[in-house]
């Protein structure tokens, strides 16, 4: 499986931008604030300054799953159980940890986004509490069907022309669009290739509010019924309905790396020539 991913990975002969052009980060636009202590999962990143600048998912006591990209903010802590960034460091539900290793996915490519997956271990065990659960990636996810509802969250931007975090962790329901349809050239204005280790979610109905995830959602989980299917990954710009969020999708390849790193940290897997 693996193999025949990264043969057709190699094949594609991506011309990609992405991330690095425009979306940085992605901050949920026409979201709704998060109930506290709803997504118990969910993790913000910050670098050595102490500012936040990605999600994530806890995958078990001492593993956080977020975006490779997400590398270049210097990520240094990792916080669970945060309601608002303004109370983070107080909140006595909050557990901050250190990372004391990462591991990228060896087959990440900065320049197509591809394989856009990024493991962290932390410096010590998070204890699970009401505010605090893990979230274990099941051993298979199917590939979510188009039209199927999911989920994103983050503390990113919820105004494109504001460049701030979110002080309350948002979500909003986006729906899925087919891998082809999602790499039409209408699509495409600004040349990324949808493979197939990547999910396109956005705004299908004219008459709606545009949802999307936006700068500073990076990392962070795209749930479909209940279960984590991608990671925010990129997008041209936030919130236009033309150009849908795109999500590393969690498949069997990804998977197979995350669980195979988790039991064993030398686990690696090799890589196509990029
Ligand atoms: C996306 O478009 C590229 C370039 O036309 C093509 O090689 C690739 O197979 C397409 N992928 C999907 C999932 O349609
Ligand atoms: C997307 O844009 C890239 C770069 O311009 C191009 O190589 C690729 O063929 C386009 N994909 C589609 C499906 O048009
Ligand atoms: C959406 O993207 C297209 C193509 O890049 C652009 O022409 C259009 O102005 C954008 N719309 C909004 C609302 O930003
Ligand atoms: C962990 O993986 C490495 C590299 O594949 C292997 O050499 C080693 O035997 C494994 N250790 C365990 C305990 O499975």
């Amino acid at each position: 499986m693996a193999r025949s991913l990264l043969a057709l990975a190699k094949t594609l002969c991506f011309i990609l931008h992405v991330q690095s052009c425009t979306c940085g980060e992605a901050e949920i636009i026409g979201g709704k604030k998060v109930k506290a202590h709803s997504l118990p999962h969910m993790a913000l990143l910050y670098n050595s300054e102490e500012e936040p600048r990605c999600g994530g998912t806890l995958l078990s006591s001492t593993w956080v799953l977020t975006a490779a990209h997400c590398f270049k903010y210097k990520i240094d802590t990792v916080r669970l159980g945060v309601v608002t960034i303004k109370n983070s460091k107080t909140d006595g539900f909050v557990q901050a940890r250190k990372v004391a290793r990462q591991y990228q996915h060896p087959c990440y490519n900065a320049d197509t986004n591809i394989h856009d997956l990024w493991l962290l271990k932390l410096s010590q065990a998070v204890e699970e509490t009401t505010a605090i659960k893990y979230l274990p990636l099941a051993n298979t996810i199917s590939d979510p069907k188009e039209g199927t509802i999911c989920m994103v969250a983050g503390w990113g931007l919820v105004k494109v022309d504001i460049k701030e975090m979110s002080d309350d962790l948002m979500s909003a329901d986006v729906t899925v669009i087919k891998r082809e349809t999602c790499n039409l050239t209408k699509y495409n204005n600004t040349g990324y290739t949808i493979t197939s280790d990547m999910v396109c979610a956005g705004t299908v109905e004219e008459n709606q509010v545009v949802r999307d995830t936006c700068q500073g959602d990076s990392g962070g989980p795209l749930m479909c019924n209940g279960e984590q299917v991608g990671i925010t990954s990129f997008g041209i710009g936030c919130a236009n309905r033309t150009k849908p969020g795109v999500y590393a999708f969690l498949s069997k390849q990804h998977i197979d790396w995350i669980n195979g790193k988790i039991k064993n940290e030398s686990y690696s897997e090799e890589c196509a020539t990029q």
